[in-house]
């Protein structure tokens, strides 16, 4: 299972495997928290799942889905509010975890704005409120409209709810012709304590956080329930506005409050790294007297004209952080150690713990990543934990952060039990009996049963079937598994020809516990639906070793229709000849993935699954990419000399935010070179090439920023 694999050891098919998984977990805890107000994961989980996510993605750039939930803010809106388009979309945070993070921002920031060490950049430091974030709209001095961030682009109208809230004016004295302030919404301790005592008496359902009862309570459909819940409101953050509230931050804020707004006290100018540490240590010193919950503290550079130079990530600005507090740690007992075997065949050892309770959530497993690692060495070699081995009978520290499987910190050698041995890892699969070997280089033990490995098959059909893959409505990983269990399916094929088998008059699969005649009839409609496939999905759905979705996408736009593509990759069999070479000459496809692939198609028990599911399969023919949309989308663009009104890093943001390719280097492919002062050998060979080349305003020009 790759989910307790640390990012650092996961290979690369193993890592679009977890970005798959862990796509699907955040829409689910996205619907879950956003769309019915009733999370699944605590924060600190969701945000650990975010960061293994972001973690996985900056190891394997190639691998960023299209889906990838870095790419995405919240969650689509709920049926029941009418829906608002924000005219500028409501943004998310990056996350920080330790003060390394925060000295790296600072650097990073300059960096890319082309500051000294010893240039001043001020920041604003403040709490981060948890609770939800609320767009209010006034025109010409008055509330007209207020929408919850939804997925950043579309959110819900809740004004009549918002118009009970006492911290939200209905009317503004001298505030600009267009102004939306941004904010959180929450309740109170005191408030969210009365509230449950009286749902509680009202035999009414009861809130896990003041989190969940303040949005439980702003988007109700019925605004007399929302005047009854006392709700509150920071303003901290704008979206459009008809004139500047300010040129910093700061005065921003203050003058939001002179507005009439309530605006976080504990808000403080920091004149960089130390002074904002310190005030992440002054609230964090305060969080357990204040009356409403905050999860850490937000950090934004001051200037604002700075802050548009930096600019937006995805769904980010690249002007501010929020620095989380600490995940909690706990000890417990280990109690055994299992093996899990996943689809590639990675033995994947797990912790079986005592259960404890870390940061409000009971854990009974953690991670134990590989051998090397409760031997107490990483993957070079270098003692962890002070080399201290992990063995089974140890009380161990366990702790959640940046990371959602549990893992364990530290061993307590006192606490050792008598006469315990070193933990030996398994040589055999534990599944199949099958030799596990370990190839050099390589942390993870593998399985070498392949196809007769029952945990293999099994996980690989899960594969299949996953949001990425196949997605088929009613046939989940848990379902999956039942119907492997009992001899239903044993490759991905045998799905498709489930009803044949089992579904006359749908009795065989109606009587099996949590089937009815409803469901059983949308899963063979949902399973023949499925059967008309784009070929990206059905390449990434195979579960070939180091074939995420990013490159199946890949492959499928240069190879265009399943015909080509599984011909060519016969073709390529010798590893050498015009189709290996083709095929390693596809920008992104390295050695490894080729091989990888080449082998799977042409190893016989293999190929024959594949065919036989193909048989069943109507492929769509991949799209090429859309370049209509920006001057420069889809150009190769290099950048030499000096420029003087962008730092390169800007530059190189710019353009690939416009769909363009920067490379280094000119050649051939080269569409444009944009050339500042002092730009030599480029400027020649872009010459003699024939390459159009530009200055830094003619860039600027061309693609609408002059
Ligand atoms: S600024 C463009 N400041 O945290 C920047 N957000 O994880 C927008 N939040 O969506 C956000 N306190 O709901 C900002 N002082 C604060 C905040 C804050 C809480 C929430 C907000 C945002 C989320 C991002």
């Amino acid at each position: 299972m790759t989910d307790r694999i640390d990012p650092d050891a996961l290979t690369e098919d193993e890592a679009a495997q977890e970005l798959a998984r862990l796509a699907a977990l955040l829409d689910r805890a996205n619907t879950a928290y956003h769309t019915e107000d009733a999370p699944e994961i605590t924060d600190a989980d969701y945000d650990a799942l975010k960061a293994r996510n972001a973690a996985i993605e900056a190891r394997f750039p190639t691998l960023k889905r299209d889906d990838s939930p870095s790419e995405q803010v919240g969650a689509r809106p709920a049926d029941g509010f009418a829906k608002v388009a924000h005219s500028v979309r409501m943004m998310s945070l990056s996350n920080a975890f330790d003060d390394d993070d925060i000295t790296e921002f600072d650097t990073s920031l300059r960096r890319y704005l082309g500051l000294d060490a010893d240039a001043t950049l001020a920041y604003t430091a403040e709490p981060k409120i948890d609770g939800l974030s609320l767009s209010l709209r006034y025109e010409d001095g008055v509330l007209i409209q207020a929408a919850t961030r939804g997925d950043g682009a579309v959110g819900e109208n809740v004004t009549a709810n918002a118009r009970t809230i006492d911290d939200i004016p209905e009317t503004l004295e001298g505030a600009p012709a267009v102004l939306e302030v941004r904010g959180e919404v929450y309740m109170s301790h005191e408030d969210f304590a009365d509230l449950n005592k009286r749902q509680e008496e009202a035999g009414a359902k009861t809130f896990a956080n003041p989190r969940n009862a303040a949005a439980g309570s702003l988007r109700q459909l019925d605004s007399q329930i929302t005047k009854s819940r006392p709700l509150k409101f920071f303003a901290y953050s704008w979206g459009e506005l008809s004139e500047p509230l300010s040129d910093t931050q700061s005065g921003a804020l203050q003058r939001l409050s002179d507005l009439g707004f309530v605006t976080n006290p504990l808000t403080k100018r920091c004149d960089g790294p130390a002074e904002m540490l310190a005030q992440y240590a002054e609230i964090e010193a305060q969080r357990a007297t204040l009356d409403y919950d905050i999860d850490g503290v937000v950090y934004k550079v001051d200037d604002l004209g700075l802050q548009a130079r930096l600019g937006f990530r995805s769904t980010t600005p690249r002007w501010a952080i929020a620095h989380k507090f600490p995940a909690e740690l706990a000890w417990t007992r280990l109690e055994s150690i299992d093996i899990q075997v996943g689809r590639t065949g990675a033995l994947s050892p797990v912790a079986r713990l005592l259960p404890v309770t870390v940061g409000g959530v009971v854990v009974s497993n953690a991670t134990l990543h590989n051998e090397d690692y409760i031997q107490g060495r990483d993957s070079n070699g270098e003692p962890i934990r002070d080399g201290k081995d992990i063995r089974v009978g140890d009380w161990v520290q366990v702790y959640r952060a940046g990371d959602v499987i549990p893992k364990v910190a530290d061993v307590d050698l006192t606490q050792r039990p008598e006469g315990s041995e070193p933990y030996t890892f398994p040589e055999t699969c534990p599944e199949c009996g099958s030799e596990a070997v370990r190839e050099p280089g390589d942390a993870i033990r593998r399985c070498t049963g392949g196809l007769i490995c029952p945990a293999q098959q099994v996980e690989k059909l899960k594969h299949f079937v996953s949001r990425a893959a196949f997605d088929i409505e009613g046939l989940g990983a848990k379902q999956v598994e039942q119907f492997y269990t009992d001899g239903w399916i044993a490759e991905p094929a045998d799905i498709f020809t489930l009803e044949d088998r089992y579904g006359s008059g749908m009795q065989q699969l109606k009587n099996r516990e949590g089937w009815g005649e409803k469901s059983a009839t949308n899963l063979f409609a949902a399973i023949k639906d499925a059967a008309n496939v784009p070929l990206g999905r059905l390449i990434f759905a195979l579960g070939i070793r180091h074939v995420g979705a990013q490159s199946a996408n890949l492959l499928a736009r240069h190879y265009g229709s399943w015909e080509v593509f599984s011909t060519a990759m016969s073709d390529a069999a010798p590893l050498e000849g015009p189709a290996w070479d083709e095929l390693l000459g596809i920008d992104g496809v390295g050695a490894v993935m080729a091989t990888a692939l080449v082998t799977a198609f042409n190893q016989e028990a293999e190929r024959a699954s594949i065919d036989r599911l193909a048989a069943h399969l109507t492929v769509e023919e991949a799209a090429k990419p859309d370049t209509s949309s920006s001057p420069v989308a889809g150009k190769t663009v290099v950048f030499t000399g000096t420029l003087e009104k962008m730092t390169r890093a800007e530059a190189k943001a710019r353009a690939e935010a416009l769909g363009a390719k920067v490379s280094g280097s000119v050649s051939a492919k080269t569409d444009l070179l944009i050339a500042g002062p002092g730009a030599g050998s480029k400027a020649k060979k872009a010459a003699d090439l024939g390459v159009e080349t530009v200055d830094e305003d003619g860039w600027l020009t061309l693609i609408g920023d002059a």
